[in-house]
């Protein structure tokens, strides 16, 4: 079986070499000459957890291609995947459809016979149905179906979350089509992974509908560690207490900075959008996206107010840029919106994450001064923030910490230290939701 990827982005490229994983040949069509160029060398353009030797494999092996040509790609796949970027557009928080769009015309000019159009990219309902239009108006000869089928991946974790996924969504119309995409996913059938077969409109919405609870759930604990602050409570023990109750679940109940990322963000605005639009308002998912902007732009302030009321030229040390561990993505980061008013107010920034600095640069104010691991940021800080929980920082030894440090102000954004520990070793530390374990 061949298929084609359009796009070869954190989700193109996972997806495209877990399919050859299975024993599909895959080309992969991308638009970008860094990222096709590193590709080619066999250099990974994204950073993911065990992705470079997947890929490396799957090249070798002759079932994984790359290529910049989507003609050439096209001719004679039985499924093309559309993986390309959807991000906000300007303005409206509407979904920007040109990437998409623009991929499907490209792709029913070079079809040279059936083959299924599966939207992977998040797209609002009506766009799969829309993709059909374009094709059908440029190539009224063609033999095609459209299906949906959103990926549910989570970077940091992309490969174990395709290989072995709670489920797989797919909407389609025609036996054909459904058809091609069962042979496509028979390796998960092995495994009994489910398989959800629905009409088009349905898989595009289930993807929203998940990204848009599990962001309610995060932003839901988020709002509990603000009262737990103000009340005395332990959000830790209140997440726990609720999250062992199987209707509700443990997962997604971690306080911290906000959501940030590729998908929660984008995906909670276009959510609010298209309901709106389409005169079904979603007051929930409104209320989440409202309540986490604001939560990110409190969190510089809680950096200020641990400083005294203010940070003017006080060095303040950032751990962990990227919006979660183990993935170099600095979309939508929290640390965007710390960085940019810390450094608004007057802070000396120096900064230090894994894998994400080189998207960072770009992003974060000039002059930031970026570091060589935590200590080498810690070094005559005032005060160090932890923003990103990569694992590398929860075993740093807070004396070291502290003699590294001018000041001896630690803010814990993910509440991964150990308070008594921290507060043995001088410093003086604070964390989220728990207001008896951050004063000592
Ligand atoms: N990143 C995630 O964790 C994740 C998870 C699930 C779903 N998604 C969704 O998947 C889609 C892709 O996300 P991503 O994070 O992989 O984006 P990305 O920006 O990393 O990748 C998209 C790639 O498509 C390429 N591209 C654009 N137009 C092209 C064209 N016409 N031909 C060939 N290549 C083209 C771009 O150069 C880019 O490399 C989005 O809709 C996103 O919401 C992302």
């Amino acid at each position: 079986m061949h298929i084609t990827m359009i796009g070869g982005g954190y989700v193109g490229l996972v997806s495209s070499a877990c399919f050859a994983e299975f024993g599909t040949d895959v080309t992969v069509v991308e638009t970008d000459a860094r990222k096709l160029t590193a590709l080619h060398e066999g250099r990974m353009p994204i950073y993911e957890p065990g992705l470079d030797k997947l890929v490396i494999e799957n090249v070798r092996a002759g079932r994984l291609t790359f290529t910049g040509d989507l003609a050439g790609a096209v001719r004679g796949a039985e499924a093309v995947f559309i993986a390309v970027g959807t991000p906000t557009r300007r303005g409206d928080g509407h979904a920007d459809l040109t990437y998409v769009y623009a991929a499907a015309e490209q792709v029913a000019r070079a079809l040279s016979g059936y083959a299924v159009i599966v939207t992977k990219s998040t797209v609002p309902v009506g766009t799969s149905r829309a993709i059909a239009e374009i094709v059908r108006s440029v190539r009224p000869d063609l033999d095609f179906d459209v299906a949906s089928n959103p990926e549910f991946l989570r970077e940091g974790n992309a490969i174990g979350d395709f290989m072995r996924p709670d489920r797989v969504v797919i909407g389609a119309e025609s036996d054909r089509a459904r058809e091609v995409l069962r042979r496509l996913y028979r390796p998960l059938y092995l495994i009994e992974a489910p398989i959800v077969f629905t009409g088009i409109e349905t898989a595009e919405l289930t993807k929203y509908a998940a990204n848009a609870f599990l962001a309610m759930k995060v932003t839901f604990i988020n709002e509990m560690a603000d009262l737990c602050e103000k009340g005395g409570a332990d959000v830790h023990d209140i997440a726990r207490g609720i999250g062992l109750d199987g209707r509700i679940g443990r997962k997604f109940l971690h306080p911290g900075p906000g959501y940030g990322g590729s998908c929660f963000p984008k995906d909670t605005l276009a959510l609010v959008r298209t309901a709106q639009d389409h005169g079904a308002p979603s007051r929930l998912v409104e209320a989440t996206v409202a309540v986490n902007d604001a939560r990110k732009s409190n969190m510089a302030m809680r950096v200020i107010n641990a400083c005294g009321g203010s940070v003017r030229g006080k060095t303040i040390a950032l751990l962990g840029l990227t919006f979660k561990p183990e993935t170099d993505d600095m979309r939508d980061a929290p640390s965007l919106s710390i960085a940019a008013r810390l450094a608004g107010d007057g802070a000396i920034l120096r900064a230090f994450d894994p894998e994400g600095m080189d998207q960072a640069r770009p992003l974060l104010p000039d002059g930031v001064q970026y570091c060589r691991d935590a200590f080498d940021a810690a070094d005559g800080a005032d005060a160090l923030v932890l923003i990103t929980e990569w694992n590398e920082f929860r075993a740093l030894s807070p004396a070291r910490l502290r003699a590294a440090m001018r000041g001896r102000v630690l803010v814990d954004l993910r509440n991964v230290y150990d308070p008594v520990a921290m507060r043995q070793a001088g410093l003086d530390y604070h964390c989220v939701g728990r207001p008896n374990l951050t004063q000592g």
